[in-house]
C-alpha cells in the first residue's frame, strides 16, 4: 500500500455501524461547508442507500450531530443506463430509501442523470461530466473535481462504483466520468466516476456488511491485489475509511482501528 493505509472500522453489525458512519459523514458535512458552503458528496448503489438512511435519518443526539440536507450536493458514484424510475437505477434506490424520507424543506440537491441520452452511453457520460464541470469549476482550471465526500459499496468481486477487476476503464486517465456497456453485473450500461476521481476525493468511505463480503475483504486488504477497492486504497491511503461489520471481515489480518 501507499505511504498510509486506510483506517479500516469493524462493527458488530449494522445498528453500530450506523451512528458511526452518521458521525463520520458530519465531520466531512462540516469540513465540506466550511470549504465552500455546501456538501459534495457522491454515493454508490447495492446496500448503501439504506445503511446511509439508517445512519442519517435517525434523531439528532445534540446540536453537532445534525445533518445539514439542505447544504449537501448529491451527484452519483455510478449510475445505471435506465430511466430514474427503472428497477435498476441508483437514483431510484436513493430516493425510495432516503431522499423520499428527508422533510420537504431539507430537500438536497440531487445530480441525476440525464435520460435524454440513454441510448448514447458516450453522450450520457459526458453530459454528467459537465454536471461536474458546473460544481466543481472547468476542467481548464481545475485538473480534477475535489468530492468532499465518496460513499462506496464493495462488490463481491472487488468492484466499486462501476470500475471492475481486470476492466480497462481502471487505466482511464482523462475523463471524469466513463461509459461502460460490458458491466459484468448486470444492467451492463452504466456510467462511473473514474478511479483518478475517486482517489482525489477529500475522503473516501466504503461500507460492506455481511459474510459474503469475508473472501474479497481478505484479498483487498490481505493480498492487495490490483483489485479496484486495493487500488482505491492504495490511491487515498489514510482518507480511505471502511465501515464493516464483523461477518465481513472474519479471517482478515489487516489491523482495525477503534472508531473515536
Ligand atoms: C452498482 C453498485 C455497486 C455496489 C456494490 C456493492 O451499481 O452495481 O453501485 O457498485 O455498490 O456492488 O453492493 P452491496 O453493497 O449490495 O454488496
Amino acid at each position: 500500500m501507499g505511504k498510509t493505509q486506510p483506517n479500516l472500522y469493524a462493527f458488530p453489525g449494522v445498528d453500530a455501524l450506523a451512528p458511526a458512519l452518521r458521525s463520520y459523514i458530519i465531520q466531512s458535512q462540516a469540513a465540506g461547508i466550511a470549504r465552500h458552503g455546501a456538501f459534495k458528496i457522491a454515493v454508490s448503489g447495492g446496500s448503501l442507500p439504506k445503511t446511509l438512511a439508517q445512519a442519517l435519518l435517525a434523531p439528532a443526539q445534540g446540536s453537532e450531530d445534525r445533518v445539514d440536507f439542505a447544504h449537501w450536493e448529491i451527484f452519483f458514484a455510478d449510475e445505471r443506463a435506465v430511466p430514474l424510475d427503472h428497477a435498476d437505477s441508483n437514483y431510484a434506490l436513493l430516493k425510495a430509501e432516503l431522499l423520499d424520507k428527508i422533510p420537504a424543506d431539507q430537500k438536497p440537491t440531487v445530480h441525476a442523470i440525464d435520460v435524454a441520452h440513454l441510448d448514447d452511453l458516450q453522450e450520457l457520460a459526458d453530459q454528467y461530466e459537465q454536471v461536474l464541470v458546473a460544481s466543481f469549476a472547468s476542467r481548464d482550471s481545475v485538473r480534477l473535481p475535489i468530492f468532499d465526500l465518496l460513499l462506496l459499496g464493495c462488490g463481491p468481486d472487488g468492484h466499486t462504483c462501476s470500475l471492475f477487476p481486470g476492466h480497462p476503464l481502471l487505466r482511464e486517465t482523462s475523463a471524469w466520468v466513463a461509459p461502460i456497456d460490458d458491466s459484468p453485473k448486470p444492467p451492463p450500461k452504466r456510467i462511473t466516476l473514474t478511479l483518478p476521481v475517486v482517489n482525489h476525493a477529500v475522503r473516501v468511505a466504503f461500507v460492506a456488511t455481511g459474510a459474503g463480503k469475508k473472501d474479497i475483504m481478505k484479498q483487498i486488504f490481505d493480498q492487495n491485489d490490483g483489485l479496484p477497492c486495493a487500488l482505491v486504497n492504495e490511491g487515498t491511503g489514510e482518507r480511505c475509511s471502511w465501515f464493516v461489520d464483523e461477518p465481513a471481515v472474519e479471517g482478515v489480518t489487516f489491523p482495525r482501528r477503534a472508531f473515536l
